[in-house]
């Protein structure tokens, strides 16, 4: 246990503000559009600060082989937001740190579903 809590402190687990997830399985995307995301979205939270790092948009990553949407990617999910983004190939990752990372706004017109994900972990209200 103290080597995956010294493992967690390394990884800086405890301090983000959100968790990004990125899809790069070939059955949504091809390899190469999934990969080349996934080495956009490293390089730009890196270069940027804001992987492995404190801070209001500290940011961690996650390289998903499926998420069960299975077309229309890369697709990739942040939360605690819960904005499941589709067709998030390379050319946009940059648009979306600088405006869902850093400023916190949404990209309405690149998201296709919504599931934020509450802490008290009641159901969504499905009166609306
Ligand atoms: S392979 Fe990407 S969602 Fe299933």
């Amino acid at each position: 246990m103290k080597e995956l809590e010294a493992i967690a402190e390394e990884l800086k687990i405890g301090q983000y503000v959100r968790h990004v997830f990125l899809c790069v399985g070939e059955a949504c995307c091809s390899n190469e559009a999934g990969n080349a995301a996934w080495v956009k979205l490293k390089g730009i939270l890196k270069d940027r600060n804001l992987s492995l790092s404190f801070g209001p948009s500290a940011c961690y990553r996650t390289k998903a082989g499926c998420l069960r949407v299975c077309q229309g990617g890369p697709i990739l999910v942040v939360y605690p937001e819960g904005y499941w983004y589709g067709g998030m190939t390379e050319d946009r990752i940059e648009r979306f740190v600088e405006e869902q990372i850093v400023q916190g706004k949404p990209i309405e017109e690149w998201i296709f579903a919504k599931n934020p994900l509450h802490m008290d972990a009641s159901p969504p209200d499905q009166s609306a």
